[in-house]
């Protein structure tokens, strides 16, 4: 199965990077599927000579998640991802970044490494194994002179193999396109389906056991399958009182989960895990 990951368009057209303190990487796999990261590109946040690539991955948060409202201050990237987690991602040596992407991203004059592109942050939470997905970030809808397209689902994919995730959370927004992406892991278990403590109350949590067969499905090798149920109700990110209604059946002791991608119309398919093994 590493071969196909090795194969893989993507990762043989760019480089892999981790982002990890020293007291962190221990704990952190810097060859995934056998992608064996080099050296210079493991980055130690709390080194000095890094702010400069750091500074990059802010600017990559901030191409991305900036239209959508929640770009990251410094003191969140360095709490909350750099010293607790770890960052795992795809980029370029400088000198073969096109000039429109190094414009897009904001790549100083003179700056010599690796320029990011994609980057997967995750978080250890309380129960060992379990991680919490802070944050996914692909410059490639952005590219007119590349073609990436699957990079977001193969970062996701191989930083969770890196960091050795089990048991993976999610939150995410009902309207967001990354559903795409996090549905092709496999049906997604449904957490919370209307989130207050969020600052975006319409904010789903969701869950899978990660496997190889989700993290290898998910950027489409061969022969794996997923099993998924029926669609029982769709979820669209208007309709605020099903999302507080099905809120209320979850918190009632009802399970759902989430078996595919969103339909055109950005409705979210959901299906009570009752009726899922009916
Ligand atoms: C979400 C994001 C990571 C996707 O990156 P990417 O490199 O395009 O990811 P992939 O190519 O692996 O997959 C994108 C999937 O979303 C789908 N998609 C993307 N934009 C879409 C849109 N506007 N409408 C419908 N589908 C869309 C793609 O078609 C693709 O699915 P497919 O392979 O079934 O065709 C990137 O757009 C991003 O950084 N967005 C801003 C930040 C964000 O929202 N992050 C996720 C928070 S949970």
């Amino acid at each position: 199965m590493s071969a196909f990951v090795l194969e893989h368009r993507l990762v043989r057209d760019l480089t892999p990077f981790v982002v990890v303190t020293e007291a962190n990487k221990g704990a952190i796999d810097t060859a995934p599927f056998g992608l064996s990261v080099q050296r210079k590109n493991r980055i130690d946040p709390t080194r000095v000579e890094h702010e400069p690539f750091c500074a990059l991955l802010q600017n990559l948060d901030g191409r991305t998640f900036g239209p959508e409202g929640m770009p990251m201050d410094r003191w969140v990237f360095f709490d909350c991802c750099f010293m607790p987690g770890a960052i795992f991602g795809f980029g370029r040596p400088v000198e073969t970044v096109p000039a429109s992407t190094r414009e897009i991203l904001g790549v100083p004059e003179g700056y010599r490494g690796l320029v990011p592109y994609s980057m997967y942050i995750a978080i250890p939470m309380a129960t060992p194994g379990a991680w919490m997905g802070h944050n996914l970030a692909s410059i490639a809808p952005m590219l007119t002179e590349e073609n990436l397209k699957g990079l977001g689902t193969v970062t996701k994919s191989i930083a969770l193999r890196a960091f050795g995730v089990q048991y993976f959370f999610g939150a995410t927004q009902w309207d967001t396109h990354a559903l795409h992406v996090h549905s092709k892991f496999g049906p997604l278990e449904l957490h919370t389906a209307y989130t207050p403590a969020h600052s975006e109350a319409k904010t789903l949590t969701y869950a899978f056991r990660v496997t190889d067969d989700a993290l290898l499905g998910a950027m489409g090798a061969p022969g794996i399958a997923f099993d998924r149920p029926e669609p029982e109700l769709w979820i669209h990110p208007e309709s605020t009182e099903l999302m507080i209604a099905v809120q209320d059946r979850i918190e009632a002791g009802e399970r759902f989960v989430i078996p595919g991608p969103p339909r055109a119309d950005g409705g979210v398919p959901i299906t009570s895990v009752q009726r899922a093994v009916e």
